[in-house]
Order: structure tokens, then sequence, then C-alpha cells
């Protein structure tokens, strides 16, 4: 009889109760693909974008979500080379990677030093990388310049004060609640998004001069605001839909008002001061430069090897309690990543 594996399957668009486990028979790899078996696999915002169908380019139901991974090479397909089973590994997937066994285009993986946990080796795989991609690839980052962080108690915004630090970023980061602590103790100004005018006390906390760079992963209003935090030459990079839910859920409001406000900051563009507004992605970055994700992952594990990196595994829960993982990061008030251990 052929070997069973469970995955998680999204049948039709909706909430965290759309997350049902299946069992199958297990996968093989197609030409090019190495199957990877799960050790680590990361749920991000990005993860509920995509089940509510507001992701763009995500997949159309039935799919498997999961968007970052760390695991064994466990089969090589057929012209596959230079992996030996057992090793470690890790990928963007964007969708996927929640499964026993997932089967990957070799040329997406990246070796992950022996030794590391897992969990916080996913930290890295996605955050980490988004993070350092913007702020090294993205935005050319220089000593001493001044960035302002966005959710920065969530996963990516709590990978970039991190990142920030050995770069000698002076680091501004926004939370609410118990984030300030978090932020704090990453090294950075904290300012609470709810009760603080953002862009005042940025003003305030720079001399009135704005900071250089601003990582913006939620959108919408936020994108405005960030704009308006900007110094003269400075950059805006938006890389996130988050406003297009509340509590986890797709709002028509909230996507009409996340495209027109982006069209506007991108629009921004065209005034003068010098100020820039990008938008970044680690999927398409991976695909226009195949050979960065390997180097910057490196980088990344030298850091953390070097006592750098101390990413947050916020919850780690088993491959069952998906829908529990997406529920509690809708909730809001979740410190660094939730990762399901398969
Ligand atoms: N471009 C890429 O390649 C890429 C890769 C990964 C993620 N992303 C995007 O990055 C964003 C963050 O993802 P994530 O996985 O890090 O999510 P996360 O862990 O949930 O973090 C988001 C954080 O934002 C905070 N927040 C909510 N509303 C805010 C507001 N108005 N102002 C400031 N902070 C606010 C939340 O704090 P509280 O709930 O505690 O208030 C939370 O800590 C998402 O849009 C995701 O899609 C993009």
């Amino acid at each position: 009889m052929a070997r069973k594996s469970r995955r998680i399957r999204v049948a039709a668009f909706g909430g965290p109760e759309r997350l049902t486990l299946v069992e199958e028979p297990e996968p093989e790899p197609a030409l090019g693909e190495v199957r990877v078996r799960s050790l680590a696999v990361g749920v991000g915002y990005p993860d509920l974008l995509i089940r509510e169908g507001t992701y763009p380019g995500g997949p159309t139901p039935p799919f498997t979500p999961g968007y970052d991974l760390v695991g064994t090479v466990d089969k090589l397909g057929a012209g596959v080379a230079g992996f030996a089973p057992g090793e470690t590994v890790a990928a963007i997937t964007v969708f996927g990677g929640y499964a026993d066994l997932v089967c990957v285009p070799a040329e997406h993986l990246a070796p992950v030093p022996a030794g590391v946990d897992p969990a916080e080796a996913v930290c890295l795989a996605l955050n980490y990388i988004t993070a350092y991609q913007m702020l090294v690839r993205v935005a050319h980052a220089r000593p001493g310049a001044r960035v302002l962080v966005h959710g920065a108690a969530g996963g990516v915004g709590s990978a970039a004060l991190e990142v920030a630090r050995p770069a000698r970023l002076a680091a501004y980061g926004t939370a609410t609640g118990a984030g300030l602590d978090v932020v704090a103790n990453l090294g950075a100004a904290p300012i609470d998004y709810q009760s603080e005018h953002v862009t005042a006390r940025v003003r305030e906390l720079t001399g009135g001069d704005g900071v250089d760079i601003v990582l913006d992963g939620i959108g919408g209003a936020t994108s405005l605001r960030s704009y308006r935090a900007l110094a003269p030459r400075g950059q805006l990079i938006l890389y996130g839909h988050y406003s297009t839910l509340v509590a986890g859920r797709r709002s028509t409001t909230r996507l009409a008002a996340f495209y027109a406000a982006g069209a506007l900051a991108l629009a921004a563009n065209a005034l003068p001061g010098g100020r820039r507004v990008r938008t970044y992605r680690s999927a398409i970055t991976r695909d226009l430069h195949p050979d960065w994700y390997r180097h910057d992952l490196s980088v990344l594990f030298r850091l953390h090897a070097d006592g750098h990196l101390h990413p947050i595994v916020a919850a780690r829960l088993p491959l069952t309690q998906a829908r529990q993982a997406h529920e509690l990061l809708a909730g809001g008030e979740v410190h660094g990543k939730i990762v399901l251990m398969p």
C-alpha cells in the first residue's frame, strides 16, 4: 500500500475553519524537484492573506498554505544533483509548506547549517530574509541611517530590528501594549501606534528631520503616514497588505483603502525632495535574483552563529493546530513568529 503523508488543505477561500488536515499518498518529486521532510514551517501574515484570497498572485483553492519551511532532504527528483538525503535546507515556497512532505524546485533551496534549531532557522528563511533584503538590497542602508519599522514586535518587524542592530542603524519601531517592551528590548525606540501620532513622534525623535528608511508591511492609511515620516531623499518600502484584513478576515473597504493609499504613495515618486517609494516581495526577488537567497541566508546564519540574531519563536504548534495558529495570529499581540512543527 502507498505510504501516506499529511497536509493542510484549503478547499475554498475563507476563515481559519477552512484549514483541514488531509492524508494522502506521499507526493513524488518531479523533474528538478527535491522532496523535503518538514521540520519547521512558518506561519505568517501572508498565509492569512492567501487563505482569505486577498494576496496578489496567490493560489486558487484547493491549495495547501505555507510560505516558508525548513526540513531535511528526503528524495531527489530526476535531474537533481548537489543535495544529500538528510541534509537540512530552507526555502520560500509561497504556498504548500503546511505538510509533512513538500516537493520544492531544487533551485529554491538553501542550506541550513548543522545544529541550528529548525524553528529559529525558519524565522531566518523568510522574516529575516525579507528584513535583510529590504534594508541591504533595496535601501542600501548605511551605518547611522535612521529606519522606522512598522509592526516592529511582529514577525518581520522584530527581524528588521535585529538586522538593524549589527548594521548600526538607528531604529524606531511601532507597536502597542506589551509589544512596546519587545521593541525596546530589541534596541529600538518604541512608538505606540494606537496612542501616539506616529509621524509627529518620529519628527520629535529625529530632531525634526524624519527618517531615511521606512519599512511598511501594514499599508493603507499607514503608508501615507510613512511617507510623511521620511527625511528628504528618504525611502519608503511597501512590502505587505496587513491592513486589508480586519481581525484576520477580508475587508472590502480596507482593500479599497489599501490600493488607493498605495497608488497615492507611489505617485509621490513624482514629487520633488528626492523621496522614493518602492515595493518589495521576497518571492519576486527570489525569482529575479536566484543567487541572492542562498547568499543572503548564509550571511544571516553567520550573524546568528555569531550571536547577533535571536529570532523570537512566539509558539511551536503541531501541524494539526494550523487553524489555532491562524486564529492566534489574527488575534494580534503575537510577538515574533508562530512555527508549525510537523
Ligand atoms: N514582501 C514580503 O516578501 C513579505 C514577507 C513576509 C511578510 N510580509 C508582510 O509583512 C506584514 C507583516 O507580516 P508578519 O508575518 O510579520 O505579521 P505579524 O507577525 O502579525 O506582525 C504584524 C505586526 O503589525 C502590528 N500592527 C497591526 N496594526 C498596526 C498598525 N496600524 N501600525 C503598526 N503596527 C501594526 C501587529 O501588532 P499588534 O497586533 O500586536 O497590534 C503585529 O505585531 C504582512 O503584511 C505580510 O503580508 C511580506
